[in-house]
């Protein structure tokens, strides 16, 4: 089976490749077609997001991509953004739970962040209205809304949770947020065997600090969801080890919630569980469910074992001990 691998800048050809390796080792037969993006082919083919890339996705369906960088407040906009608007992957899934071995504050932590990919603030919408004067706009549109709610349901649904939580600020943002929250409403009726709550964004907040074991599936737009995302993962070991997925109706491309990291980019010193297990859905996504389930338990053997962890695990190990020590609890 083919699907295609976008390494990415910065520490994504590091994490992608650890990736590549613990596939490989689960007996997973997947033909990684290379397609590029991100700084490299900004440089050598003028677009960080070239065509050919889109092309290859839309023939294979499925990719696994390392993390991009996107220069701030000018240069391109953010390849992220715009594969999830050209693909229509309107749906970002970030599975969040406590691992075996990793300390946190909070243990039986199981939840999944589910984000409205291509609207609300991150629509793209800005203008200067005069200098000095910008403005952005928040778009939020029934069909999307509707569309992300009922996905947010269906994963609930086929993944046997139990209770979907629509998080908004809608007593600020009344049109916006109170369109999407009427949406949401309706879109609960058509689940009444699952239950359905309401929470403004900052009690989220408040309420994840407090005690992230009572949340299920939560729903939210696109900003609100890019910042839970990162908040959840901090809850639950950091970035190193949350993995996500983009999806749509055809396509689906999966990567870890962290990006680039300039700052430890070439050391070997990522840790590439967030990629690995990005890797382990797409696994999942494409049939090889007992594949994806392997990977999933020698992660968790990995982290209860404690050897060859990386430093933001609390190790001095590097990116190749720690892919090399999964690699050898595929087996166990
Ligand atoms: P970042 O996630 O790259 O890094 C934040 C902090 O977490 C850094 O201290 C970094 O060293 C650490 N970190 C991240 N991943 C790690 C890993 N696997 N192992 C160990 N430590 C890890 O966020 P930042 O610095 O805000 O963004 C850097 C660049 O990445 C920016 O250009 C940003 O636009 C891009 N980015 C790309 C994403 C994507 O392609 N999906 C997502 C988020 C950011």
């Amino acid at each position: 089976m083919q699907a295609v691998l976008i390494e990415g800048d910065g520490i994504g050809p590091e994490v992608t490749a650890a990736a590549c390796r613990v596939v490989e080792a689960a007996g997973a037969r997947i033909d990684w077609v290379k397609a590029p993006a991100g700084l490299d082919a900004a440089e050598r083919l003028g677009d960080p997001l070239p065509d050919e890339t889109l092309e290859m996705i839309r023939r294979y369906r499925v990719a696994l991509k390392g993390p991009c960088t996107t220069p701030v407040g000018k240069g391109f906009r953010s390849i992220n953004v715009r594969l999830r608007k050209e693909l229509d992957l309107f749906a970002s899934v970030r599975p969040v739970n406590t691992l075996p071995g990793v300390k946190t504050p909070y243990d039986r932590v199981n939840l999944v962040v589910v984000r409205e990919n291509t609207e609300g603030l991150y629509a793209g919408l800005e203008h200067e209205v005069v200098p000095g004067v910008v403005e952005s706009v928040r778009l939020i549109t029934k069909p999307a809304a509707e569309r992300i709610v009922r996905f947010a349901f269906e994963l609930a649904r086929n993944g046997g949770r139990r209770r979907v939580t629509f998080c908004h600020k809608a007593d600020v943002m009344r049109l916006s947020d109170g369109l999407f929250l009427e949406c949401a409403r309706a879109v609960a009726d058509e689940f009444p065997f699952i239950a359905y709550d309401e929470k403004p964004i900052d009690n989220l907040c408040l309420e994840l600090a407090a005690d992230p074991s009572v949340f299920d599936v939560l729903v939210m737009e696109n900003l609100f969801g890019d910042v839970i995302s990162d908040l959840c993962a901090g809850l639950v070991g950091g970035l190193g080890v949350v993995p996500g997925a983009n999806l749509g109706g055809r396509y689906a491309v999966f990567e870890a919630v962290h990006g680039s990291a300039p700052d430890i980019a070439g050391k070997g010193l990522a840790n590439p569980i967030a990629v690995i297990r990005s890797a382990a859905m797409m696994l999942e996504h494409m049939g090889y469910r007992p594949a994806a389930e392997q990977v999933e338990r020698a992660v968790a053997r990995t982290l209860e074992a404690g050897v060859g962890l990386t430093r933001d695990l609390g190790g001095d190990g590097t990116t190749a001990t720690l892919t090399e020590q999964i690699v050898r609890h595929l087996g166990a």
